[in-house]
């Protein structure tokens, strides 16, 4: 049996002694957010009692899908670095980016590189970890392929859209199919919703239809993404058999303004006559204990051909 888990949004990053006058178009608006409401909505405590629920399991991978920061400047990208240092080593913990931390062009060097390890595909792939090249990532553990996709990249002001691209999604596919022909378990993650209506349109993957068409073509055992803020399973068709699609809420939430309080996911997968098990457990915060701890479970087989 192998665990892993996924966490999203934790927007950890603090913009204090940033000032909105030094901030162009975009990140104007989003230090203003940040400054009114987000400070209170996303909170280093929960973050604390995060790291305390994770150390008591032993994960064979944690998936970080995305909003790491709040508008994508150097320091926070610095601040993340430091989080993900204490979470883990780059071989323990894979990071996926998400629209907060590409909120406007910055270059390369000041932001994304200092995470390159903590997205970088295994060694052993072969895949090039060139910044062009970097996604999809490819991480394998036993018996699972983790696939990562970025779908970060600078919009108008007011927009949270993300696109994952005709080159990122020209690779997927055989990354799938050599995955599925070694009998792997196929985990694809995401920061938006790969599912064409599911967001709003101002919060909507542009070409999810074009990646929810590789998945259905290609198979998948898992797809998870980020982005909402809310927890949602949903599961379509494949080739291979129906794929649960899961969304979960940020890390760090308190709900203070109708999101979901923060919670995260534990998943157990272990093969079995039918193809796969696969059991999911949310690990809820609750401001009163400070702590998280076991919330809705759901057990479900997943019908596949499997050696
Ligand atoms: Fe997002």
């Amino acid at each position: 049996m192998q665990h892993f888990a996924q966490i999203s949004d934790p927007h950890l990053s603090s913009l204090e002694g940033v000032r909105a006058r030094e901030l162009l178009n975009k990140r104007a608006l989003g230090y203003l957010s940040w400054r009114r409401r987000r400070r209170f909505e996303h909170r280093g405590e929960v973050l604390a009692a995060l790291h305390r629920d994770l150390d008591q399991f032993e994960l064979d991978q944690l998936l970080v899908t995305g909003d790491l920061t709040h508008v994508g400047l150097p320091q926070e990208f610095q601040q993340a670095l430091a989080w993900l240092r204490e979470l883990g080593e780059p071989t323990q913990v894979a990071v996926i980016p998400g629209n907060h931390d590409a909120s406007v062009a910055t270059p390369w060097r000041d932001t994304f590189a200092l995470w390159r390890e903590y997205m970088a595909s295994d060694a052993s792939t072969g895949i090039e970890n060139s910044s062009d090249k970097l996604f999809p990532s490819l991480r394998v553990r036993g018996d699972i392929a983790f696939i990562g996709l970025t779908t970060a990249c600078p919009k108008p002001p007011l927009m949270a859209t993300g696109t994952a691209g005709a080159e990122q999604l020209g690779r997927l596919p055989s990354l799938l199919d050599t995955a599925h022909a070694r009998g792997q378990f196929r985990v694809v993650y995401l920061h938006h919703s790969p599912l064409p209506g599911k967001e709003k349109w101002r919060k909507r993957l542009t070409d999810a239809a074009e990646v929810q068409a590789i998945i259905a073509q290609h198979g998948a055992e898992l797809v998870l993404n980020g982005h909402g803020h809310r927890s949602h399973y949903d599961e379509v068709a494949t080739v291979h058999g129906s794929v649960p699609v899961i969304a979960i809420p940020s890390a760090s939430a308190m709900g203070l303004h109708g999101g979901n309080t923060a919670s995260y996911n534990h998943y157990r997968v272990e093969r079995c006559e039918k193809g796969w098990r696969l059991a999911i457990e949310a690990r809820d915060y609750h401001s009163a204990s400070d702590e998280f701890s076991a919330g809705e479970s759901r057990s479900i087989t997943l019908a596949r051909k499997t050696r």
